[in-house]
């Protein structure tokens, strides 16, 4: 437990971090991944690289030294920090690292004339604080995905068992686990994690369930990168028969039970978990609006799939919204999205639940344009194909 004296200091820093948060996290990263290679493969380089991993760790910190005072108003913050350390196997003995590496960046990056002894111990307390909230859910959760039917703890092999081409750079991948054995039953909008050797070395992604999972096997659909390591893996080395590990099922982002119309928004290969969502939306009666952008029709994924919903479920309308005409098949809007447009395909009764998923700029347009036009704010939810950023 933190004394008053240390909470001061904490909420004495908050300044600081507010200006030199991510300077202070970038050099954290730098130093803790050039200095500990075996946390090196749990985190995603390109993160690094676009700064997105150090702004979202930096923004946790800020937030958590914001609210020493009252933890409980960290809300959903921790929810979503622990479900992403479970999908990638954060574990206990990985947090003395970063946390003497977070205590040496304050030290280095803020000079000793701030960082005095007394500022370095009350941050060695707050962390310790933090870890042990974090250590203790991860724990429960893990726990809870072994002890549930199908479930498991740590990596399990899976194999490919078929792949299927849905537009010119979205693949879907189905998995089955090698020991013939049920799997864990995903919540719809929930992600593994896979793990994977490319060229001897260990990477870790998410992805998304791109079907309702059956118990059996589990779907994931993944658009190509330009340059992107795994994603190019998949695409262009994993056949059929092979095999992998995957990490239990996580993630928050999931299909709250409601009585109220849905509406799912998505752009490009940000469909994946509103298509889980959408199958289980449709075995119950609520009204079901699917709103999907994508570039063009070439790279439209699942269109058909949604088309013959559509026709065995009048519950379900659907709207298609390309950027572009490609001439390859025909959308009920050429442009990008506006709110305008946006107003004519929601129900017309604004109190609906809303899940939106797509590109930063796109979820930022979408996030506005929901509020513009009356969906309250706490029905709209969404989440990132990356670390967690500001949508403003
Ligand atoms: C919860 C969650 C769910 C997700 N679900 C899906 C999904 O359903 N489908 C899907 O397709 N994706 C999904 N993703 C994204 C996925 O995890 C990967 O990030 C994505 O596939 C790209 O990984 P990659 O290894 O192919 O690319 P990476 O190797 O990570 O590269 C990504 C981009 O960064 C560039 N890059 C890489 N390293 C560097 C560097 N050092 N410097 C500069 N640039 C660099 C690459 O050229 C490429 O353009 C999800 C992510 C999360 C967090
Ligand atoms: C108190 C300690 C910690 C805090 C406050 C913290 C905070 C965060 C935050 C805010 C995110 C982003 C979540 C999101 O975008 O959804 C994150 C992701 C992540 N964290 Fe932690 N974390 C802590 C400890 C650790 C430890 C000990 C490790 C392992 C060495 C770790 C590894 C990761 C990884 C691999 C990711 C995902 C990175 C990526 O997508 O590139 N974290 N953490």
């Amino acid at each position: 437990m933190l004394n008053a004296e240390q909470r001061a200091i904490i909420k004495a820093t908050v300044p600081l971090l507010e200006t030199g948060g991510e300077t202070l996290t970038t050099h954290f990263y730098k130093m803790m991944l050039s200095e500990y290679p075996e946390v090196r493969p749990l985190f995603n380089q390109a993160h690094q690289a676009s700064g997105d991993q150090p702004r979202a760790l930096a923004n946790g910190v800020l937030m958590y030294a914001r609210h020493i005072d009252q933890l409980e108003q960290l809300g959903g913050l921790v929810g979503q920090i622990i479900n992403k350390h479970v999908a990638l196997q954060i574990l206990p003995e990985h947090y003395p690292i970063v946390g003497s590496c977070l205590l040496r960046a304050i030290e280095e990056v803020l000079g000793k004339e701030i960082a005095t002894p007394e500022v370095i111990a009350a941050w060695a307390a707050a962390y310790g604080q933090l870890a042990d909230i974090l250590i203790g859910a991860e724990e429960s959760l893990y726990k809870q995905k072994e002890e549930a039917a199908g479930g498991w703890r740590g990596t399990r092999e899976f194999r490919l068992a078929r792949r299927e081409q849905e537009s010119s750079e979205i693949t879907s991948f189905y998995f089955a686990p090698v020991d013939g054995q049920p799997v864990l039953k995903a919540e719809p909008g929930q992600y593994i994690g896979l793990q994977l050797f490319i060229d001897g070395a260990e990477q870790r992604r998410n992805y998304s369930l791109s079907a309702l999972c059956d118990g059996q096997e589990y779907r994931i659909s993944v658009k190509r990168e330009e340059g992107g390591k795994v994603s190019s893996y998949l695409h262009d080395e994993l056949v059929v028969g092979d095999t992998l590990q995957l990490f239990p099922p996580a993630g928050d982002f999931t299909l709250a039970a409601s009585d109220k119309p849905l509406v799912l928004i998505s752009g490009g290969v940000g469909i994946t978990p509103t298509l889980a969502m959408l199958e289980a939306a449709l075995q119950t009666q609520r009204p079901v609006h699917f709103i999907h952008c994508a570039r063009n029709g070439a790279v439209h994924a699942f269109r058909d799939w949604i088309d013959g919903l559509a026709e065995r479920h009048p519950q379900l309308k659907r709207f298609y919204c390309y950027a572009e005409d490609d001439g390859a098949q025909k959308a009920d809007a050429v442009g990008l999205l506006s709110q305008d447009l946006l107003g004519e395909w929601l129900p017309r009764e604004r109190d609906v639940d809303a899940y939106f998923l797509g590109p930063k700029g796109f979820m930022a347009a979408v996030k506005r344009q929901l509020k513009g036009l009356g969906v309250p704010e706490q029905q709209s939810r969404y989440e990132f194909f990356g670390p967690a950023a500001a949508l403003e």
